[in-house]
């Protein structure tokens, strides 16, 4: 199985704030620094560093290179990324000092993915293959539709969740991975009946489906065709989430196509999010495979 992640490359202006800034409110930001990040390439140098062979497909603008280089450094294939005018996707990000985060995205680069642009990547796999996307480049309905006409399996990361998504084609998706907010908004459910009714309700819909509903600080849960399991968290510092939803999401997905059970990668992908909100950065913050099974041997688990 070869996996593709069809994805976003962003460049990250990340502001230091005291708290994020509240409508109508002027703040002054300690320190600005601009990182690397997206969701797909946070997912793609996640699977690379869980261990698992990625070809990256986007697109960056002129100020690209760095984002390609950040995908090589972390050894994955950079063929499919294109370069086009104008600039690369970009997020301005409001950092606060509890570690949480506001993300403004806008699409740059990432919008240029033409149908044409996802016919021709899409032709190099086949039947067997993994195609991995987040919602942040344009064309994801048509990608979802290329890849199941051609048997190729869809794993996708429903983030962020636009009003389009719900005109998505979602039955042809095998791995679903969401979180609470994303997960409510697809459920129809205001959240209030608590995070099974969510999952349930994901799962009547979508009922062949491996569902995984990431919950913060409660941890995660997951329902494979009508299994369910939960996963705890671990109590660390939070410096920064950002980016640490995508670390467990490409930890879940590379440690399910080495082998091994739902479970296992929901401990692995926990293990590897709770890292990554130690750090700074979206993609500087993703573990390598050895840190992961370290923290793993060395940290406890906790259900609330
Ligand atoms: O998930 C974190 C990412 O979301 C950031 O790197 C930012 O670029 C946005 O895509």
């Amino acid at each position: 199985m070869r996996i593709l992640n069809f994805g976003s490359l962003n460049l990250d202006i990340v502001f230091d704030v005291d708290h994020i800034a509240r409508e109508g409110e002027t703040i002054a930001s300690s320190r600005r620094e601009v990182l690397i990040g997206g969701k797909g390439l946070n997912q793609s140098i996640a699977l690379s560093r869980a261990g698992a062979e990625v070809y990256h497909a986007g697109a960056v603008g002129v100020d690209g290179a760095v984002l390609v280089q950040a995908l090589k450094d972390a050894g994955v294939h950079t063929r499919y990324v294109q370069k086009v005018e104008g600039p690369s996707g970009q997020a301005v990000i409001q950092l606060a000092a509890d570690g949480q985060n506001t993300i403004i995205t806008h699409m740059g680069a990432n919008g240029c993915i033409s149908k044409a642009f996802i016919d021709e990547v899409l032709s190099d796999f086949t039947r067997g293959d993994l195609l991995i996307l987040q919602n942040e480049i344009s064309n994801v309905p048509y990608a979802i539709e290329r890849a199941s006409r051609s048997g190729i399996q869809i794993a996708i990361n429903l983030a962020p969740i636009t009003p389009p998504v719900f005109e998505y084609p979602l039955d042809l998706v095998d791995i679903l991975i969401v979180n609470e907010t994303e997960g409510a908004a697809l459920a129809e459910e205001n959240g209030e009946s608590g995070y099974e009714s969510i999952l349930s309700k994901l799962h009547q819909r979508f009922p062949h489906m491996l569902i995984v509903l990431t919950v913060g600080k409660d941890g995660v849960l997951c329902c494979d065709r009508g299994q369910s399991y939960r996963y705890g968290v671990y109590r660390v510092p939070v410096i920064d989430s950002t980016g640490a939803g995508d670390t467990f999401s490409g930890f879940f997905i590379a440690y399910l196509t080495r082998g091994s059970s739902v479970p296992e990668a929901l401990e692995y992908a926990s293990c590897a999010g709770g890292i990554a909100v130690t750090k700074k950065g979206a993609a500087a913050c993703i573990p390598t495979r050895d840190e992961v099974e370290a923290f793993r041997r060395e940290n406890t688990v906790s259900y609330i």
